[in-house]
């Protein structure tokens, strides 16, 4: 497989060729994501949620994300490797945002960083393109103002909504962004905004028209506990496997046949001589 790039991923929607985007957050998972050819690892901020065990994404700071973006770019050499701009990263000078969004490549090592928000971001988003720093968009439900939404629900419903959201992209598209995530938007909405944009649009319970797919690891490996969106779908059951692994072991510890001989080392016969007459 050939290392993707920001470059790649526009040619893949000129040619109908469909984008596989999924969370990374550790170095094994990412081997194994490069492994299966992902095209985008993404360290999101989901990782609040799946990996920390916050209700939401908003506790996740900034240094959580380059911590976790290390890991992932060790592990993978194909992928473009995209990271989250946290909660309130993105809403300061502009100075201050380029420092943040620079931490996470000259630190973390990424390759792209992914920002939420619509058109009133769309000046950060030009003055980071312009630094060198390519800019995921990501619109329709955006997790880190579910504060100020009551809740994680679809976005666009109406026509007047879906109307904005386009106005959303546009700006972000003008502003430079190579690509963008639509978050829990109507599917007829998502196309009509997918086939408006020279870009990528990368969709999460958005439907089948966008130019690309993307879902949290621990929900599509079906290693999540808690609460499951309705738009993911589980291609393994990793919780499953891990408690009946666990419980395997509990068991064979409890019951004395862990470790057997397959597991164990020896002494040298004259080593265990000396040893049983130094104890006689
Ligand atoms: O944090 C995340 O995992 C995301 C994806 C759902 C797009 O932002
Ligand atoms: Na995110």
């Amino acid at each position: 497989m050939k290392t993707i790039t920001v470059k790649t991923l526009l040619k893949m929607k000129e040619s109908g060729q469909r984008i596989a985007m999924m969370t990374a957050y550790d170095y094994p998972t990412a081997k194994l994501l490069d492994q299966a050819g992902l095209h985008v690892l993404l360290i999101g901020d989901s990782l609040g949620m799946v990996v920390q065990g916050n209700a939401t994404t908003v506790p996740v700071t900034l240094d959580d994300i380059v911590y976790h973006t290390r890991m992932v770019v060790r592990g993978a050499e194909h992928p473009l490797i995209v990271s989250d701009m946290p909660f309130l990263t993105t809403h300061g000078a502009h100075e201050d945002v380029l420092a943040k969004a620079g931490r996470l490549m000259q630190e973390g090592g990424a390759h792209a960083v992914k920002i939420e928000g619509g058109k009133e971001l769309a000046p950060v988003v030009a003055r980071l393109v312009a630094a060198g720093i390519p800019v995921m968009g990501h619109i329709g439900l955006m997790p880190q103002t579910v504060h100020a939404l009551g809740g994680f629900s679809v976005q666009g419903r109406t026509v007047e909504a879906a109307e904005r959201m386009l106005e959303d992209a546009r700006a972000l598209e003008a502003a430079g962004a190579f690509a963008i995530v639509l978050e829990m938007v109507p599917a007829e909405v998502a196309e009509w905004i997918s086939g408006s944009l020279r870009i990528p649009t990368i969709g999460i319970g958005a439907g089948a028209g966008c130019d690309g797919q993307v879902l949290v690891f621990h929900d599509a490996m079906g290693f999540t506990s808690g609460y499951i969106p309705k738009h993911n779908k589980a291609y393994a059951t990793l919780a499953d496997t891990i408690v009946s692994a666990a419980r395997n072991y509990v068991q064979e510890v409890t019951d004395g046949f862990f470790p057997s001989e397959a597991q164990t080392v020896h002494l040298k016969a004259e080593e265990l001589d000396k040893l049983n007459s130094s104890a006689a």
